[in-house]
Protein backbone atom coordinates (compact mmCIF):
# COMPACT_ATOMS: atom_id res chain seq x y z
CA UNK A 1 0.00 0.00 0.00
CA UNK A 2 1.13 3.15 -0.77
CA UNK A 3 0.56 6.40 1.18
CA UNK A 4 2.54 9.33 -0.08
CA UNK A 5 6.35 8.39 -0.06
CA UNK A 6 5.87 5.57 2.02
CA UNK A 7 5.27 1.49 0.62
CA UNK A 8 3.63 0.15 3.23
CA UNK A 9 4.50 -4.31 3.11
CA UNK A 10 2.57 -6.58 4.98
CA UNK A 11 4.81 -8.34 8.05
CA UNK A 12 5.05 -11.31 5.94
CA UNK A 13 3.20 -11.64 2.18
CA UNK A 14 0.39 -14.03 3.10
CA UNK A 15 -0.69 -11.12 5.73
CA UNK A 16 -3.06 -8.27 5.46
CA UNK A 17 -1.04 -5.41 6.17
CA UNK A 18 -1.86 -4.77 9.67
CA UNK A 19 -2.35 -0.96 11.51
CA UNK A 20 -3.34 0.20 15.31
CA UNK A 21 -6.25 2.13 15.44
CA UNK A 22 -6.10 5.72 17.19
CA UNK A 23 -7.59 5.00 20.68
CA UNK A 24 -7.73 7.83 23.43
CA UNK A 25 -6.21 7.13 26.56
CA UNK A 26 -4.56 3.77 24.85
CA UNK A 27 -2.36 5.01 22.25
CA UNK A 28 0.34 6.00 24.00
CA UNK A 29 4.14 5.81 22.37
CA UNK A 30 5.18 2.50 24.53
CA UNK A 31 1.95 0.93 23.51
CA UNK A 32 2.29 2.03 19.72
CA UNK A 33 5.78 1.07 20.32
CA UNK A 34 5.28 -2.63 21.57
CA UNK A 35 2.72 -2.46 18.44
CA UNK A 36 4.94 -1.52 15.85
CA UNK A 37 7.44 -4.10 17.17
CA UNK A 38 4.88 -7.11 16.64
CA UNK A 39 4.03 -5.78 13.18
CA UNK A 40 1.24 -3.06 13.71
CA UNK A 41 2.60 -0.90 10.04
CA UNK A 42 1.19 2.30 10.84
CA UNK A 43 0.24 3.30 14.71
CA UNK A 44 -2.31 5.98 15.19
CA UNK A 45 -1.84 8.29 18.25
CA UNK A 46 -5.21 9.32 19.86
CA UNK A 47 -6.84 12.31 18.56
CA UNK A 48 -6.23 15.73 19.56
CA UNK A 49 -7.86 18.45 19.44
CA UNK A 50 -6.66 21.37 16.68
CA UNK A 51 -7.14 24.33 19.64
CA UNK A 52 -5.17 22.58 22.03
CA UNK A 53 -2.53 22.20 20.05
CA UNK A 54 -2.43 25.55 19.29
CA UNK A 55 -2.66 26.42 23.41
CA UNK A 56 0.27 24.62 24.09
CA UNK A 57 -0.83 23.39 27.45
CA UNK A 58 0.63 20.46 29.21
CA UNK A 59 -1.32 18.57 28.26
CA UNK A 60 -1.00 19.18 24.54
CA UNK A 61 2.79 18.65 24.81
CA UNK A 62 1.89 14.91 26.42
CA UNK A 63 -0.02 14.36 23.56
CA UNK A 64 2.07 15.85 20.98
CA UNK A 65 5.14 13.41 22.47
CA UNK A 66 5.78 11.46 19.13
CA UNK A 67 9.12 9.52 20.45
CA UNK A 68 8.22 6.65 19.04
CA UNK A 69 8.16 8.09 15.31
CA UNK A 70 12.00 9.03 15.25
CA UNK A 71 12.51 5.08 16.14
CA UNK A 72 10.01 4.68 13.12
CA UNK A 73 12.31 6.93 10.64
CA UNK A 74 15.29 5.15 11.73
CA UNK A 75 14.35 1.59 11.14
CA UNK A 76 11.59 1.43 8.90
CA UNK A 77 8.96 -0.79 11.13
CA UNK A 78 6.01 1.67 11.21
CA UNK A 79 4.91 5.07 10.66
CA UNK A 80 3.70 7.38 13.26
CA UNK A 81 0.17 8.89 12.05
CA UNK A 82 -1.08 11.60 14.32
CA UNK A 83 -4.74 12.17 14.41
CA UNK A 84 -6.19 15.84 14.20
CA UNK A 85 -10.14 17.03 15.34
CA UNK A 86 -11.18 20.24 15.27
CA UNK A 87 -13.66 22.65 13.71
CA UNK A 88 -11.78 25.24 12.83
CA UNK A 89 -9.71 24.37 9.16
CA UNK A 90 -7.24 27.02 9.59
CA UNK A 91 -6.23 25.41 12.91
CA UNK A 92 -6.60 21.70 11.64
CA UNK A 93 -4.15 22.64 8.94
CA UNK A 94 -1.89 24.46 11.69
CA UNK A 95 -2.00 21.79 14.08
CA UNK A 96 -0.85 19.43 11.14
CA UNK A 97 1.88 21.09 10.50
CA UNK A 98 2.91 21.25 14.12
CA UNK A 99 2.28 17.53 13.80
CA UNK A 100 4.56 17.51 11.01
CA UNK A 101 7.25 19.23 12.78
CA UNK A 102 7.52 16.58 15.72
CA UNK A 103 8.43 13.69 13.39
CA UNK A 104 4.88 12.25 12.61
CA UNK A 105 5.19 10.63 9.19
CA UNK A 106 1.38 10.59 8.65
CA UNK A 107 -1.27 13.27 9.48
CA UNK A 108 -4.83 11.53 9.76
CA UNK A 109 -7.86 13.40 10.47
CA UNK A 110 -10.40 12.47 12.50
CA UNK A 111 -14.38 12.45 10.69
CA UNK A 112 -15.22 9.45 12.57
CA UNK A 113 -15.65 10.52 16.46
CA UNK A 114 -19.47 10.17 17.79
CA UNK A 115 -19.18 11.59 21.22
CA UNK A 116 -22.18 13.99 21.54
CA UNK A 117 -19.89 17.03 22.81
CA UNK A 118 -18.10 16.45 19.79
CA UNK A 119 -20.37 16.56 17.46
CA UNK A 120 -22.14 19.61 19.03
CA UNK A 121 -19.67 21.80 18.36
CA UNK A 122 -18.80 20.44 14.58
CA UNK A 123 -15.92 18.12 14.97
CA UNK A 124 -15.35 14.44 14.24
CA UNK A 125 -18.35 13.16 12.47
CA UNK A 126 -19.99 16.14 12.27
CA UNK A 127 -18.66 16.64 9.09
CA UNK A 128 -20.30 13.72 7.36
CA UNK A 129 -23.07 16.19 7.12
CA UNK A 130 -21.54 18.86 5.25
CA UNK A 131 -19.25 17.52 2.89
CA UNK A 132 -18.29 20.75 1.68
CA UNK A 133 -16.53 21.53 4.54
CA UNK A 134 -15.64 18.32 5.02
CA UNK A 135 -13.48 18.93 1.61
CA UNK A 136 -12.40 21.92 2.61
CA UNK A 137 -10.55 20.78 6.04
CA UNK A 138 -8.87 18.09 3.55
CA UNK A 139 -7.88 20.15 1.01
CA UNK A 140 -6.24 23.15 3.22
CA UNK A 141 -4.52 20.50 5.37
CA UNK A 142 -2.69 18.67 2.50
CA UNK A 143 -1.63 22.52 1.20
CA UNK A 144 0.22 22.98 4.45
CA UNK A 145 2.10 19.76 4.92
CA UNK A 146 4.70 17.60 3.19
CA UNK A 147 3.55 14.45 4.86
CA UNK A 148 0.77 12.37 3.17
CA UNK A 149 -2.51 13.41 4.84
CA UNK A 150 -5.02 10.36 5.41
CA UNK A 151 -8.72 10.67 7.40
CA UNK A 152 -10.53 8.43 9.31
CA UNK A 153 -14.11 8.16 9.47
CA UNK A 154 -17.48 6.65 9.31
CA UNK A 155 -20.12 5.30 6.99
CA UNK A 156 -22.37 8.17 7.34
CA UNK A 157 -24.47 9.67 10.04
CA UNK A 158 -27.56 7.06 10.16
CA UNK A 159 -28.59 3.69 8.27
CA UNK A 160 -31.15 6.67 6.09
CA UNK A 161 -28.49 8.44 4.86
CA UNK A 162 -25.03 6.61 4.71
CA UNK A 163 -22.88 8.22 2.50
CA UNK A 164 -19.34 7.14 2.28
CA UNK A 165 -19.48 6.45 -1.22
CA UNK A 166 -19.11 10.52 -1.68
CA UNK A 167 -16.64 10.98 1.24
CA UNK A 168 -14.82 8.49 -0.42
CA UNK A 169 -14.77 11.09 -4.06
CA UNK A 170 -14.59 14.14 -2.34
CA UNK A 171 -11.54 13.15 -0.16
CA UNK A 172 -9.79 11.79 -2.91
CA UNK A 173 -10.15 15.36 -4.74
CA UNK A 174 -8.83 16.68 -1.84
CA UNK A 175 -5.65 15.15 -2.05
CA UNK A 176 -6.19 12.63 0.70
CA UNK A 177 -3.73 9.67 0.51
CA UNK A 178 -5.87 7.13 2.33
CA UNK A 179 -9.25 6.95 3.73
CA UNK A 180 -10.01 4.47 6.91
CA UNK A 181 -13.54 3.60 6.98
CA UNK A 182 -14.95 2.27 10.35
CA UNK A 183 -18.22 0.04 9.32
CA UNK A 184 -20.81 1.59 11.09
CA UNK A 185 -22.96 4.92 11.38
CA UNK A 186 -22.61 7.86 13.63
CA UNK A 187 -25.52 7.27 15.60
CA UNK A 188 -24.62 3.61 15.88
CA UNK A 189 -21.75 4.68 18.50
CA UNK A 190 -20.50 0.80 19.20
CA UNK A 191 -24.24 -0.94 18.80
CA UNK A 192 -25.06 -3.73 16.13
CA UNK A 193 -21.79 -5.07 14.01
CA UNK A 194 -19.78 -3.23 11.58
CA UNK A 195 -20.89 -3.42 8.07
CA UNK A 196 -18.22 -4.77 6.27
CA UNK A 197 -20.53 -4.40 2.84
CA UNK A 198 -20.20 -0.52 2.76
CA UNK A 199 -16.35 -1.24 3.30
CA UNK A 200 -16.44 -3.08 0.39
CA UNK A 201 -18.27 -0.52 -1.86
CA UNK A 202 -16.30 1.90 -0.84
CA UNK A 203 -13.34 -0.31 -1.98
CA UNK A 204 -14.58 -0.50 -5.66
CA UNK A 205 -14.97 3.32 -6.01
CA UNK A 206 -11.60 4.16 -4.36
CA UNK A 207 -8.79 4.97 -6.32
CA UNK A 208 -6.92 5.39 -2.64
CA UNK A 209 -6.30 2.84 -0.35
CA UNK A 210 -9.00 1.50 2.15
CA UNK A 211 -8.17 0.62 5.50
CA UNK A 212 -10.59 -1.36 6.92
CA UNK A 213 -11.91 -0.62 10.53
CA UNK A 214 -14.54 -2.40 12.86
CA UNK A 215 -14.78 -5.97 15.00
CA UNK A 216 -11.88 -7.15 14.30
CA UNK A 217 -11.63 -9.32 16.72
CA UNK A 218 -9.17 -11.47 16.25
CA UNK A 219 -6.17 -12.39 13.35
CA UNK A 220 -8.86 -14.74 11.65
CA UNK A 221 -11.28 -11.89 11.76
CA UNK A 222 -8.28 -9.66 9.78
CA UNK A 223 -7.66 -11.97 7.09
CA UNK A 224 -11.97 -12.33 6.62
CA UNK A 225 -12.47 -8.85 6.35
CA UNK A 226 -9.63 -8.12 4.12
CA UNK A 227 -11.16 -11.06 1.92
CA UNK A 228 -14.45 -9.62 2.18
CA UNK A 229 -14.01 -6.24 1.42
CA UNK A 230 -10.45 -6.31 -0.52
CA UNK A 231 -9.19 -3.40 1.47
CA UNK A 232 -5.37 -2.63 1.18
CA UNK A 233 -5.37 -2.71 5.35
CA UNK A 234 -6.69 -3.89 8.52
CA UNK A 235 -6.91 -0.84 11.16
CA UNK A 236 -7.67 -3.27 14.31
CA UNK A 237 -8.51 -1.13 17.67
CA UNK A 238 -9.81 -2.76 20.42
CA UNK A 239 -8.10 -6.45 19.94
CA UNK A 240 -4.81 -4.60 20.24
CA UNK A 241 -5.16 -3.70 23.74
CA UNK A 242 -5.22 -7.07 25.24
CA UNK A 243 -3.58 -9.02 22.07
CA UNK A 244 -0.89 -6.62 20.40
CA UNK A 245 0.40 -10.13 19.02
CA UNK A 246 -2.52 -10.01 16.61
CA UNK A 247 -0.63 -7.83 14.28
CA UNK A 248 2.30 -10.86 13.98
CA UNK A 249 -0.16 -13.13 12.54
CA UNK A 250 -0.60 -14.68 15.93
CA UNK A 251 -3.72 -15.83 17.57
CA UNK A 252 -2.14 -15.45 20.96
CA UNK A 253 1.45 -15.34 23.05
CA UNK A 254 3.14 -18.03 25.42
CA UNK A 255 2.68 -16.82 29.40
CA UNK A 256 6.24 -16.58 29.46
CA UNK A 257 5.72 -13.83 26.46
CA UNK A 258 3.24 -12.35 28.12
CA UNK A 259 5.11 -11.38 31.53
CA UNK A 260 7.77 -10.10 29.00
CA UNK A 261 5.73 -7.60 26.99
CA UNK A 262 4.02 -6.57 30.17
CA UNK A 263 7.46 -6.20 31.72
CA UNK A 264 9.05 -4.23 28.93
CA UNK A 265 5.84 -2.03 28.77
CA UNK A 266 6.34 -1.25 32.63
CA UNK A 267 10.21 -0.65 32.30
CA UNK A 268 9.56 1.65 29.18
CA UNK A 269 6.77 3.37 30.80
CA UNK A 270 9.34 4.19 33.56
CA UNK A 271 11.62 5.49 31.10
CA UNK A 272 9.40 7.55 29.37
CA UNK A 273 7.23 9.25 32.36
CA UNK A 274 9.10 8.49 35.66
CA UNK A 275 8.73 5.08 37.91
CA UNK A 276 5.47 6.80 39.55
CA UNK A 277 3.34 7.74 36.44
CA UNK A 278 4.65 5.38 34.44
CA UNK A 279 3.61 2.34 37.03
CA UNK A 280 0.20 4.08 37.31
CA UNK A 281 -0.32 4.74 33.67
CA UNK A 282 0.43 1.07 32.71
CA UNK A 283 -1.64 -0.73 35.58
CA UNK A 284 -5.35 -1.03 33.85
CA UNK A 285 -3.56 -2.15 30.72
CA UNK A 286 -1.80 -4.86 31.97
CA UNK A 287 -4.39 -7.01 33.13
CA UNK A 288 -5.55 -7.53 29.80
CA UNK A 289 -2.26 -9.06 28.56
CA UNK A 290 -3.73 -11.86 31.06
CA UNK A 291 -7.07 -12.12 29.99
CA UNK A 292 -8.70 -16.18 30.19
CA UNK A 293 -5.92 -17.38 32.51
CA UNK A 294 -6.42 -18.53 35.98
CA UNK A 295 -6.73 -16.61 38.72
CA UNK A 296 -6.63 -13.14 36.99
CA UNK A 297 -9.26 -11.22 39.18
CA UNK A 298 -6.28 -11.70 41.99
CA UNK A 299 -3.67 -10.60 39.65
CA UNK A 300 -5.55 -7.62 39.01
CA UNK A 301 -6.47 -6.93 42.57
CA UNK A 302 -2.76 -6.68 43.13
CA UNK A 303 -1.31 -5.09 40.11
CA UNK A 304 -3.75 -2.35 40.69
CA UNK A 305 -2.05 -2.23 44.35
CA UNK A 306 1.44 -2.17 42.90
CA UNK A 307 3.27 1.25 43.46
CA UNK A 308 7.00 0.32 41.83
CA UNK A 309 8.22 -0.38 38.75
CA UNK A 310 10.10 -3.82 41.17
CA UNK A 311 6.60 -4.32 43.12
CA UNK A 312 4.56 -4.54 39.59
CA UNK A 313 7.19 -6.87 38.27
CA UNK A 314 7.55 -8.61 41.41
CA UNK A 315 3.38 -9.35 41.34
CA UNK A 316 3.53 -10.64 37.54
CA UNK A 317 6.07 -12.70 38.49
CA UNK A 318 4.91 -14.77 41.45
CA UNK A 319 1.66 -14.97 39.77
CA UNK A 320 3.52 -16.54 36.92
CA UNK A 321 5.06 -18.92 38.91
CA UNK A 322 2.16 -20.52 40.65
CA UNK A 323 0.96 -21.48 36.95
CA UNK A 324 1.56 -24.30 34.92
CA UNK A 325 4.36 -23.07 32.72
CA UNK A 326 3.20 -24.13 29.60
CA UNK A 327 -0.58 -22.72 29.84
CA UNK A 328 -1.69 -20.98 26.48
CA UNK A 329 -4.82 -18.98 26.58
CA UNK A 330 -7.77 -18.38 23.74
CA UNK A 331 -6.73 -14.09 23.68
CA UNK A 332 -9.48 -13.79 20.87
CA UNK A 333 -11.66 -10.93 21.96
CA UNK A 334 -15.67 -12.00 22.09
CA UNK A 335 -18.19 -9.13 21.28
CA UNK A 336 -18.94 -8.91 24.53
CA UNK A 337 -15.46 -7.62 26.05
CA UNK A 338 -14.53 -5.94 23.15
CA UNK A 339 -18.12 -4.08 24.08
CA UNK A 340 -16.78 -3.47 27.51
CA UNK A 341 -13.84 -1.93 26.21
CA UNK A 342 -15.80 0.34 24.00
CA UNK A 343 -15.13 4.13 25.12
CA UNK A 344 -17.90 6.77 25.09
CA UNK A 345 -19.05 6.22 21.53
CA UNK A 346 -15.45 7.54 19.17
CA UNK A 347 -14.51 6.54 16.72
C1 LIG B 1 -10.70 3.38 24.03
C2 LIG B 1 -10.95 3.85 22.64
C3 LIG B 1 -10.50 5.10 22.23
C4 LIG B 1 -10.70 5.53 20.91
N1 LIG B 1 -10.17 6.74 20.51
C5 LIG B 1 -10.23 7.08 19.20
C6 LIG B 1 -9.58 8.26 18.72
O1 LIG B 1 -8.92 9.01 19.44
N2 LIG B 1 -9.69 8.55 17.38
C7 LIG B 1 -10.41 7.75 16.52
O2 LIG B 1 -10.47 8.04 15.31
N3 LIG B 1 -11.03 6.65 16.95
C8 LIG B 1 -10.95 6.29 18.26
N4 LIG B 1 -11.53 5.13 18.68
C9 LIG B 1 -12.20 4.25 17.69
C10 LIG B 1 -11.23 3.20 17.15
O3 LIG B 1 -10.15 3.81 16.48
C11 LIG B 1 -11.94 2.24 16.17
O4 LIG B 1 -12.44 2.97 15.06
C12 LIG B 1 -13.12 1.51 16.80
O5 LIG B 1 -12.78 1.03 18.09
C13 LIG B 1 -13.56 0.32 15.92
O6 LIG B 1 -12.50 -0.58 15.72
P1 LIG B 1 -12.36 -1.96 16.59
O7 LIG B 1 -13.66 -2.71 16.41
O8 LIG B 1 -11.19 -2.65 15.97
O9 LIG B 1 -12.16 -1.57 18.00
C14 LIG B 1 -11.38 4.71 19.99
C15 LIG B 1 -11.87 3.46 20.42
C16 LIG B 1 -11.66 3.02 21.70
C17 LIG B 1 -12.16 1.66 22.12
Amino acid sequence: MQLGPHLLTPLRPEMPILTLAPMAGVGNWVFRLICARLGARMVGVEFINCRTIAEGSRRAERLLDFGDAQIYGETGISLLAAQIYGNDLGLIAAGAQEFERRGAQVVDINFGCSVPQILRKGCGAAYLRDLDRLYQAVRQTVEAVQVPVIVKTRIGWDAESINILEVVRRVEDAGAKAIAIHGRTVVQKYQGQADWDWIARAREVASIPVLGNGDVFSYADALRMQAHTGCQAVMVGRAAMGNPWIFAGRRGASLRERIELAVEQVRLMGQYKGERTGVMETRKHLALYFRGLPRTSELRLRILRAETQAGLVAVLEEWAESLPADIEADLTLSEEEAAALGWGGNG
